[in-house]
């Protein structure tokens, strides 16, 4: 191949843990309730991986998924990049643990911290590689592990997040009209707004004591409200704007696959698009926020239940702590 130029999707795959924690469950651990929970967020229950199951393995299996599906092998694969905000340790990175998980010795391998825009911003990086002609054959993995970051006592926090992981290959290729093509991507960030939804403690700012564990400092802190704002008005103006990238309106779109932390944000996001509900991916209510696992989570089950006809066109918009956005167009 002389001048790779275009990015295409050729597999995807995921893994959810088994266990399964519901909102009844949890309101015997808060004082809250499966009322509460779904009215104010559409989540029903949560998955949550065993204690020997680390976010490498549950990426490690969403990647094996995706290859079979994609109908490659592990050698093929020469670049891995992985998005998540709970990585195995701080070093090495995630992706490095899944290479020798998985055995894909000629990749290049690097994690990606964009919280739960993460798996976009891993997707446009890996495709850069790709169309660059650098790189072939590579898997974009989102995989969390939230439930090691959640403070338990917190029902503000705790209600709201879950584990898994999901994974894409993507090839290289110079057929401009290759199925499961990336036709645009825009990214964003706003580090002003850091302090709305962090981890304060555990990283070099904040280290590991035991009185910053005491203090929980080393869980999820957010401020629910100003984040919900946020992330309405950037995931609707990052979605205009990668559609009008692609040269393409709302009324091509055939199905948005939304980062998946609120119902009630997705709906927003839908009513400022005039987009119908049928037109929007929703599973939160199985998984709650995974972050960076629920948008390829999401298209894996789109793809399966067979939502993503060849030509459609499909919408990914996501959200995260940074803040960060990113919104994708593809064409299946
Ligand atoms: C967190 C979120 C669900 C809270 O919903 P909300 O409608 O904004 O609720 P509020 O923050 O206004 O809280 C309302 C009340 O419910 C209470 N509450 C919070 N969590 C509760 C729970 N799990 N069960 C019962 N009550 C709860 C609050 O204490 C508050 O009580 P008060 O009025 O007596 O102070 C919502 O703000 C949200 O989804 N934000 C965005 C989260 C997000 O997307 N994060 C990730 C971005 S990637």
């Amino acid at each position: 191949m002389s001048q790779p130029c275009v990015s295409s999707i050729i597999g995807t795959g995921s893994y959810m843990p088994e266990k399964v924690l519901t909102n009844d469950d949890l309101s015997k651990i808060v004082d809250t309730s499966d009322e509460w929970i779904t009215t104010r967020t559409g989540i029903k229950e949560r998955r949550i991986a065993a204690d020997d199951q680390a976010t490498s393995d549950l990426a490690s299996e969403a990647a094996r998924r995706a290859m079979a599906n994609a109908g490659v092998t592990a050698e093929e694969i020469d670049l891995i990049v992985c998005a998540t905000v709970t990585p195995d340790m701080f070093f090495p990175s995630t992706a490095c643990i899944v290479q020798r998980k998985i055995g894909a010795g000629r990749a290049v391998c690097f994690d990606i911290s964009a919280a739960c825009s993460g798996f976009v911003y891993a997707l446009q990086v890996a495709r850069h590689f790709l169309n660059a002609g650098t790189r072939q054959t590579a898997l974009v993995i989102g995989a969390e592990k939230l439930s090691s970051l959640v403070n338990w006592q917190d029902r503000n926090t705790c209600v709201l997040f879950g584990d898994g992981a999901g994974a894409v290959v993507i090839r290289a290729t110079d057929a401009a009209d290759a199925p499961g093509r990336v036709l645009s991507t825009v990214m964003g960030s706003d580090g002003n707004l850091v302090d709305l939804l962090k981890v304060p403690g555990g990283g070099s700012a904040c280290p590991v004591t035991p009185q910053n564990i005491d203090q929980r400092l080393n869980t999820v802190h957010m401020e629910g409200r100003e984040t919900f704002k946020h992330a309405v008005t950037r995931m609707s103006a990052a979605a205009e704007e990668a559609l009008k990238l692609a040269g393409l309106t709302k009324d091509d779109i055939s199905l948005v696959i939304p980062h998946q932390a609120n119902a009630r944000i997705i709906t927003a996001i839908a009513d400022r698009l005039g987009l119908p509900e049928e037109k929007t991916f929703m599973n939160l209510h199985k998984y709650g926020n995974t972050s960076a696992a629920t948008i390829p989570v999401a298209l894996d089950e789109a793809h399966h239940e067979g939502r993503l006809k060849p030509g459609d066109v499909v919408l990914l918009v996501a959200f995260g702590g940074g803040f960060t956005w990113a919104a994708s167009v593809l064409r299946w």
